[in-house]
């Protein structure tokens, strides 16, 4: 008995691989988002993605994450952090244009796919593919250990948790929250979510949910994603490794440790969730709903008044690479562990 679930726990994780915020955690923010954007949104987004289930946007919250995985998709990797390259615990900061590689981050991706979900002229694919990484971005910027370089993002702090060895990184993505949890299947998400909305609107956090999305501008992209990057960042310091990460790598972070996390990945996931709902509503309002208004006339405007949609203009200036770039390429720009427990 006990040697047979063990080994299907070990399989499990070798199939489910790497991941960002775990499949709970991204399907978590997805169904928060889902009760907190219009009905109009929600037409518009199931009509991109061809799916108009109640889990429209929780069933390809991970597709990003399958994707860097793949061939095809490897060139995406970077774009599920940032590398904050501040000095934790004494000092926490996001600084864009420091921190965000040659080849793109969380920050330039929520920009460019920010641009490209509202483009009346991609076609119907490049709109699905920019709605899907977009979901995804905006979960994981809110998850400290992808706004934070040291030790890569803390996937070389080995730890063990409840009896696992494993790295810091992955514990935040998704053992600390199936933890709570008990499961990681869409329903397991669908409640976590109704729990938080809850929260969101006659508990917890109804004093500050507004604070969570105040000043977001879907015209000032950068500017809004480095404020969410920098309010994540903020917990390394001090909820994520307040003592150092020497401190965490000898003993069992659970259950002291895990107590201290829990609340804040509870936070971050309803907060990411409830940005994520305006954030589409902001982009459905501002770009497609007016073009829809404007008609069909104004979608053949000059296309040289256009920018090439390919995002290069949010890239920082290029610039040699830092050590923190050098690991983290070293790492074939992956965001994550091996996303297994090792015993
Ligand atoms: C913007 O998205 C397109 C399509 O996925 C991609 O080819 C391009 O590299 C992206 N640009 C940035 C800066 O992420
Ligand atoms: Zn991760
Ligand atoms: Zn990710």
């Amino acid at each position: 008995m006990a040697p047979l679930s063990k080994l299907a726990l070990v399989a499990l994780g070798t199939v489910k691989g790497v991941a960002a915020w775990g499949v709970l955690g991204h399907a978590t923010v997805a169904y928060v988002a889902q009760n907190y954007v219009s009905s109009d949104t929600a037409s518009w987004a199931q009509g991109v993605l061809g799916d108009s289930s109640s889990s429209y946007l929780a069933n390809i919250a991970s597709w990003a994450d399958d994707y860097r995985e793949t061939t095809a998709g490897e060139w995406s990797a970077p774009l599920h952090f940032i590398d904050a390259e501040d000095n934790p615990p004494s000092s926490c900061n996001v600084d864009y244009d420091r921190d965000c590689g040659n080849s793109g981050c969380s920050i330039s991706a929520i920009a460019n796919y920010t641009q490209r979900v509202g483009d009346g002229r991609l076609s119907t694919d490049n709109v699905a593919e920019a709605l899907r990484f977009l979901v995804h971005f905006i979960g994981d910027v809110t998850q400290p250990l992808h706004d934070e370089a040291y030790k890569v993002g803390g996937n070389e702090i080995e730890v063990t948790f409840n009896g696992y060895s494993d790295n810091l990184h992955a514990d935040w993505d998704t053992y600390m929250p199936e933890q709570l949890i008990g499961g990681d299947s869409l329903s397991d998400a669908q409640s976590w979510a109704k729990t938080l909305t809850t929260e969101i609107n006659s508990g917890n956090y109804k004093s500050q949910a507004a604070s969570w999305i105040e000043g977001d501008s879907t015209s000032d992209t950068v500017s809004t994603a480095t404020r969410w990057a920098s309010d994540a960042n903020a917990f390394v310091c001090s909820v994520v490794m307040p003592n150092g990460a020497a401190a965490l790598e000898t003993g069992d972070l659970y259950p002291t440790y895990y107590n201290s996390a829990i609340g804040t990945i509870e936070l971050q996931i309803a907060k990411g969730g409830y940005r994520l709902g305006n954030w589409l509503n902001m982009v459905y309002t501002s770009e497609i709903a007016k073009r829809d208004l404007e008609g069909s006339d104004q979608k053949v405007r000059d296309t040289a008044s256009y920018p090439d949609l390919l995002g290069r203009e949010f890239l920082p200036e290029p610039r040699p690479l830092s050590r923190a770039k050098l690991a983290r390429a070293a790492m074939e720009g992956s965001c994550c562990g091996s996303g297994k427990h090792d015993h």
